[in-house]
Order: C-alpha cells, then sequence, then structure tokens
C-alpha cells in the first residue's frame, strides 16, 4: 500500500485541497465579524461563512467532475449526474463557529450509491486533514508532521472508553438524552464536542473510542464513514442494523466496542 495515497487519486487530491481552500476561508471570517442567521429554529443556524464555503467548495468540485452528482447541506441537490455523489457540509459545527468556540470542519466525501470512495474532513484551527479513500486506509496529515495512518482503538469496556454523541436539530428536544444518561454511566468519559465530522475522525484516529447520534445528514457523517471503516472501525445504527447515508443513527466505533456499546444504547444489560 502507498503510504501516501492522496495524490495518487484525483478524486481525493482536489477533495483535500478544496477542503482546505475552504477551512482557510472559515478561518478568515471567523476571526472577523459574523451574519448569523436562524433557519428552521434559535438552535438550527446559518452565517454568511457557511454560504461563501459551500460556493468555493461547489466551484471547484463542478469544474474538476462535471459527470458527478452534488448535494450540499445550503444549496440541496446542486447536480444530478450518473457518476458519483459528492456530499458537502462546507461547515460542520455552525454552532460552534457562530459562537466563536473553536472547533469545526470542512466535510466531502464522495460515493457512488452507498459505497463510500474517499472522505476529507479538514479542521481549519488545529489545521488536521483528516481523509481516506476506499481500500487505502484512513490518515492524517497536518504541518507538523508527516502523513500518518490511523486506526481505530481495541478498547473493548465501556469503563475504559472515551465516546462522543450529538444531539441533531430535527429530533424533539431530549431526543438522545436517555441513551445519554445510560452510556454516562457506564463509560470514562462523554464528550458532545459539535462536529460530528471530526467526531467521526476522531474515532477513527483513536483519539475516541465511539461516537453514536441520530438522525444525522448525509453531509454530515458521509466522509467521517469511510475515514472511520478505513481505519478499522464498524458503523452500523445504533441498534446494529445496517447504516445507510439516511442513517437513521450512527454507531461508529472499534470492533470490539460495538457489542458493549450497542447494548446500553439498546437499552440491554452491558457493563
Ligand atoms: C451539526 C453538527 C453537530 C451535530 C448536529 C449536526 P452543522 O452539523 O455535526 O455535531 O450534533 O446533529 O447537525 O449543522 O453544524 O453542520
Ligand atoms: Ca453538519
Ligand atoms: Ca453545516
Amino acid at each position: 500500500m502507498s503510504p501516501e495515497p492522496a495524490e495518487s487519486d484525483e478524486r481525493l487530491r482536489v477533495a483535500i485541497e478544496t477542503a482546505q481552500a475552504a477551512g482557510r476561508l472559515l478561518l478568515r471570517r471567523f476571526e472577523g465579524e459574523l451574519r448569523i442567521e436562524t433557519k428552521t429554529s434559535e438552535a438550527d443556524l446559518v452565517t454568511q461563512a457557511d454560504r461563501e464555503a459551500e460556493a468555493l467548495v461547489l466551484e471547484r468540485l463542478r469544474a474538476a467532475f462535471p459527470g458527478d452528482a452534488i448535494v450540499a447541506e445550503e444549496s440541496g441537490e446542486v447536480v444530478r449526474a450518473p457518476g458519483p455523489c459528492w456530499y458537502v457540509d462546507p461547515l460542520d459545527g455552525t454552532t460552534n463557529f457562530a459562537h466563536r468556540f473553536p472547533h469545526f470542519s470542512v466535510s466531502i466525501a464522495a460515493f457512488d450509491g452507498e459505497l463510500g470512495l474517499v472522505g476529507v474532513v479538514h479542521d481549519p484551527t488545529r489545521d488536521e486533514t483528516f481523509f481516506a479513500r476506499r481500500g487505502h486506509g484512513a490518515w492524517l496529515r497536518s504541518p507538523r508532521h508527516d502523513a500518518q495512518r490511523l486506526r481505530v482503538t481495541e478498547v473493548d469496556r465501556l469503563d475504559r472508553s472515551l465516546l462522543a454523541t450529538g444531539f441533531g436539530y430535527d429530533r424533539p428536544r431530549g431526543g438522545n438524552v436517555a441513551e445519554l444518561g445510560r452510556v454516562v454511566r457506564r463509560a470514562r468519559g462523554v464528550r458532545r464536542a459539535g462536529s460530528a465530522a471530526l467526531d467521526l475522525s476522531y474515532v477513527a484516529a483513536g483519539r475516541l473510542d465511539g461516537f453514536w447520534e441520530y438522525c444525522l445528514q448525509p453531509w454530515d457523517w458521509a466522509a467521517g464513514v469511510v475515514l472511520v471503516r478505513e481505519a478499522g472501525g464498524e458503523v452500523q445504527t445504533m441498534h446494529g442494523e445496517a447504516w445507510t447515508l439516511r442513517g437513521p443513527s450512527v454507531c461508529a466505533c472499534g470492533p470490539r466496542l460495538r457489542a458493549p456499546l450497542q447494548a446500553v444504547l439498546r437499552d440491554e444489560q452491558a457493563t
């Protein structure tokens, strides 16, 4: 296997460069004045930076891959085409961004149907780029060190696990609270950092042992799922069914933690 697969695949190369360019735009906006609007509720925000970053990403993907389809968070289905489909979240972690909490990302993935081809998640604040290509592993590149191969953890006990979750805008307030309550009593720690794409990247990188959430959208989790799978992790729904781009939920973790984590999420006896 090539130690550095990024330049050998055109989709991956363009996705990395595009995510990093969008990340630079987000950082410039993060340091200036923000224009914030609400979408479906006071909890569901969009900023001018979301829209500008999305325009940058769409322009580059359309120019590089005119035969590919594109689905993007702020614009919906932009291009319908028979080729692979790009899923674009130009700013994952908008609530963090709007509150100047420095934890957010750009998430770009290409799928052929339900088959993940490439996934890229870029963290502009830390200048870390997580990327994966089907069959070529998951990697992390940052200016501080050469590209490193990512692996999920071998942790098999909840009481030794650090986990993450999130709370979507679409579910009634309180959705996932019962699950959180059960897991938090058993796990070493649970984080809610506010970017599902980074949560999944951290599972791939072994910084987290697992992640679960209900009802995300395809652009939220597509890239992260490619990363976790290429890092040797397992991705299913919270109830142990096959995961699809439409969910309806995700449970991503190292292979040894899947059974104990899902048992607690399903409210079965587990330690
Ligand atoms: C949100 C983040 C968050 C998750 C929400 C998502 P957005 O995406 O990924 O971590 O809990 O469910 O909607 O709106 O910031 O792109
Ligand atoms: Ca998102
Ligand atoms: Ca977003």
